[in-house]
C-alpha cells in the first residue's frame, strides 16, 4: 500500500482496527538496496506494522548536483518492499505535504556529536536530517525507529534527538549489510561498475586494518598507515579518515579503557562520494 499525504497516513493508522498495535517505521530517500531491506525485516519481525518512508528530503543534500543525482525508482523500491511482506505500509510523501509552507531545515545543536566528520563536511546536513525525521516522526507516531549503523553519526543525532525531545520512540540500531567483498551497501554505489565496486571495497579494508591493529599500534601510526593506503591510490581521493570515541563522536587524543572508539572514513571514488564506519574495541 502506498500512502501519499501525512492525513492519509494518520486515518489509516488511527481507525480501531490498528490501535494497541505496535507502529515499526524505517525512513529512507528509497533506491532501496538490501542493507535498507535489512532494518525493513527487523522492524517486520518486532512490529505489529510496518512504515517505511520513501523521500529524498532536499533540505539534507549540502550538494544541489548529489540531489539532482540521487536515483528514484519508487515502483522498483515498492516491489522490492512487497517482496519481504505485502503488508509493508509505503509513505510517499510530496515535499510541501511534508513541510506544509517552507521547505527548509531547522537549525539544532548537537554539541560535538556534528562537528566533524560528517558533520564538518556536510554543512547543513544534519539540520536537515534532523528536521526531516522529525516530520516523519510526527506523521507516523511509531513505537519503534530503525537506523543503520552505516551512518552512524546519523544514528547518534536521532537518539540525541529522541532524548532532547523526550519522544517515546525507541531508536533501534542495526548493523552495516555489506557485499562479498566488505563495501558498504550504498544507493549511491548503484553509478559503480562491478569492477568499481571491487575496487571501492578499499575503505573497508582500511577500517579493517585499523580494527586489527588497534590493540598495539598508536592513534598516530594508526591514522597514518590509514592515509597512506589512499596516497598511492589515483582514484580515490580521501575526504577522511578519524577514530573517534564512538558516544560523543570527538576524535581520539588518547584511548581510555572502558570507552568504545570507532574508525570512520569518507572518500571521493569516480564521481560517488563513499562512506564508512567500523568499531574498533
Ligand atoms: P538512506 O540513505 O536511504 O538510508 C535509510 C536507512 O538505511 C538509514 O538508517 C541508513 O543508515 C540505512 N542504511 C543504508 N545503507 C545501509 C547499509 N549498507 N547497512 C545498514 N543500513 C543501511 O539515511 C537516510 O536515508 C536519510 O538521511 C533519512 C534518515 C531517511 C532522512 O532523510
Amino acid at each position: 500500500m502506498i500512502i501519499r499525504t501525512k492525513d492519509e497516513l494518520k486515518g489509516f493508522l488511527c481507525p480501531s482496527n490498528n490501535t494497541g498495535k505496535t507502529v515499526g517505521f524505517v525512513p529512507t530517500m528509497g533506491a532501496l538496496h538490501q542493507g535498507h531491506l535489512s532494518l525493513v525485516q527487523q522492524a517486520l519481525n518486532e512490529n505489529d506494522l510496518v512504515v517505511v518512508s520513501i523521500f529524498v528530503n532536499p533540505t539534507q543534500f549540502n550538494n544541489p548536483e548529489d540531489l539532482q543525482r540521487y536515483p528514484q525508482n519508487l515502483e522498483a523500491d515498492v516491489s522490492l518492499l512487497k517482496s519481504l511482506s505485502p503488508e509493508v505500509i509505503v509513505f510517499a510523501p510530496a515535499a510541501k505535504d511534508l513541510y506544509q509552507e517552507t521547505i527548509s531545515a531547522k537549525a539544532y545543536d548537537f554539541g560535538s556529536l556534528t562537528q566533524f566528520m560528517e558533520g564538518q563536511h556536510r554543512a547543513g546536513h544534519f539540520d536537515g536530517v534532523a528536521t526531516v525525521v522529525s516530520l516523519l516522526f510526527d506523521a507516523v507516531n511509531p513505537d519503534c525507529a530503525y537506523f543503520g549503523e552505516k551512518d552512524f553519526q546519523q544514528l547518534r543525532v536521532i537518539q540525541t534527538l529522541v532524548q532532547d525531545q523526550n519522544l517515546s520512540i525507541s531508536i533501534v540500531p542495526c548493523p552495516i549489510a555489506r557485499n562479498a567483498d566488505g563495501l558498504a551497501l550504498s544507493s549511491r554505489n548503484e553509478r559503480l561498475t562491478e569492477a568499481q565496486k571491487k575496487q571501492a571495497s578499499l575503505l573497508y579494508r582500511v577500517l579493517e586494518q585499523t580494527q586489527k591493529s588497534f590493540a598495539h599500534q598508536s592513534l598516530e601510526q594508526l591514522r597514518k598507515s590509514a592515509k597512506q593506503a589512499f596516497s598511492d591510490q589515483i582514484d580515490f581521493d580521501l575526504e577522511y579518515f578519524e577514530i573517534a570515541d564512538a558516544q560523543t563522536l570527538t576524535p581520539a587524543i588518547n584511548i581510555a579503557s572502558g570507552k568504545k572508539y570507532r574508525a570512520f572514513i569518507a572518500a571521493h571514488f569516480h564521481g560517488v562520494r563513499l562512506i564508512d564506519n567500523l568499531e574498533l574495541n
